[in-house]
């Protein structure tokens, strides 16, 4: 029988003095990790390390003509020399990465933020990519940063196209108790979902044949202009995929968040072996109005409360992905969709969508309506769910600000100017890519699920 793969796990860790709370965390981390098998870990403090600003020379994103008219490909490295080279060799080599940081100014370290900018060239050559990565933060007091630390570096995990684990309410945050036995326990959590996420992806990764791998590769750069035909990468039987699409719009038919949907999920079957549903909120009889909390008091696995969410339970947890979609309404998702999200509290506690694939789509009237924010508040339940969230490229999760269609939001008249979300090119490329990634990630974690779960732990 095939053992378990054995794992790599880097810690980096952000303080820019010596902060042993935060290196004590990382230890509970790599100790929860070790629970469930062979981990390799290794820590990089940040805090010795030479490490100067990304100047955007644009050497490592460009391909520049030679005087003999040929061409140079992108370089593989930085252009800056210093202590980042090194770092960036262990980040190639690791299965998984935990960022870790401190609360400056409620927001992560310079260094941690020098060497996210500092990897471009990493994350345009696919080196980053389906990685697992997650956080831990650290502040002096309760509430002082640690939840905008976690946020922030789930941004920054998405935009290196690595895969966000999602480790569950509360976990990676901690204050300066050091002896706070519930610090070491959310530490735990850390290590415990990034092992087994790690395992799934690298054992994912080996699975799919080096062909399948490098056209969703490819397929990547020619998304651009259409979407590359993928007829040949057909999952094997067993493999097949099931994504569903949760609108949170109120407007009636088909309209912007929806057909964003449409699209992404139309992205994710043309890989193939990809069965997709769309469910729109609108269309069902959701109670949102009172928390009875009976799930919580007594345990149950279900919502008692009898409404459409009892025929949505099942197909949530029959998905292996999700895409959540939602409207920007005051530069947050709507209330459909977090009423949608209250009455998923049992899910949460049970941990009923761990390791399922997540991403989201969302669309505004104004071209900087809101979009980034709605998908930091969906990417914090995707977080609180336990599941795992696509990176970001191209823009990212879908987004569009299309309503205006590239014009100013009135006509000389002063009436507003509405334009369908299929007007705007990056909202259905970004639809197009959310689908893609979703159902391209959920394959891997499937087929790597299925060699670790039959292995024997070593
Ligand atoms: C209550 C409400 C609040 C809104 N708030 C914003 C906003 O903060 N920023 C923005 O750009 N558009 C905002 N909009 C406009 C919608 O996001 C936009 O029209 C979107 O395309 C609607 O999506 P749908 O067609 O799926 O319903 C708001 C719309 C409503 C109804």
């Amino acid at each position: 029988m095939a053992s378990r793969p054995r794992i790599k796990l880097l810690a980096l860790c952000g303080s820019q003095g010596r902060d042993p709370l935060l290196l004590d965390m990382i230890e509970h981390a790599f100790e929860g990790a070790r629970e469930s098998g062979e981990v390799d870990t290794r820590v990089v403090e940040l805090s010795d390390k030479r490490l100067r600003h990304c100047v955007q020379c644009e050497e490592c994103m460009s391909r520049r003509k030679r005087r003999d008219g040929t061409i140079r490909e992108e370089l593989q490295d930085c252009t800056i020399k210093d202590d980042l080279q090194a770092i960036h060799t262990g980040m190639v080599e690791a299965d998984g990465i935990i960022w870790a940081s401190p609360a400056h100014a409620l927001g992560v370290s310079t260094k941690l933020r020098i060497v996210v900018d500092r990897s471009r060239w990493l994350v345009h050559q696919g080196n980053m990519r389906w990685k697992a990565a997650s956080a831990l933060s650290v502040a002096a007091e309760p509430m002082t940063g640690q939840e905008t630390v976690l946020r922030q570096m789930g941004t920054m995990i998405r935009a290196l196209q690595m895969t966000q684990v999602g480790p569950g309410y509360g976990a990676g945050g901690a204050y300066s108790a050091p002896d706070d036995p519930r610090t070491r326990e959310s530490a735990r959590e850390v290590g415990r979902a990034m092992a087994e996420a790690s395992r799934f992806l690298k054992a994912g990764r080996e699975v799919l044949t080096q062909e399948a791998r490098s056209r969703i590769v490819e397929g990547y750069h020619r998304l651009h202009s259409s979407m590359p035909d993928h007829s040949d990468f057909v999952p094997s039987e067993g493999q097949a995929i099931k994504v569903l699409g949760i609108s949170g719009a109120h407007r009636k038919g088909s309209r912007n968040t929806v057909h964003m949907l449409h699209t992404a999920l139309e992205a994710a079957r043309q890989l193939g072996g990809v069965e997709t549903e769309l469910i729109s909120l609108r269309d069902l009889r959701l109670d949102v109005d009172h928390t009875c909390d009976e799930c919580l008091a007594t345990g149950l696995a279900r919502c008692n409360n009898q409404d459409d969410m009892q025929e949505l339970y099942p197909k949530l947890m029959a998905a292996d992905a999700i895409i959540f979609g939602s409207p920007v309404h005051e530069l947050g998702i709507s209330g459909r969709l977090k009423g949608f999200v209250d009455r998923c509290r049992w899910m949460q506690r049970d941990g009923t969508l761990k390791g399922k694939i997540a991403s989201a789509v969302t669309v505004a009237y104004l071209t900087i309506g809101g979009q980034e924010t709605s998908i930091a508040e969906i990417s914090d339940f995707i977080r609180a769910f336990q599941m795992y969230q696509t990176g970001f490229m191209f823009g990212g999760q879908g987004v569009s600000g299309p309503a205006v269609g590239g014009h100013t939001p009135w006509n000389e008249d002063g009436r507003t100017r509405l334009t369908p979300v299929e007007n705007d090119p990056w909202g259905m490329m970004t639809s197009r890519f959310t689908g893609r990634m979703v159902a391209e990630l959920a394959l891997v974690v499937k087929a790597g699920h299925a060699v670790v779960s039959s292995a024997v732990v070593t």
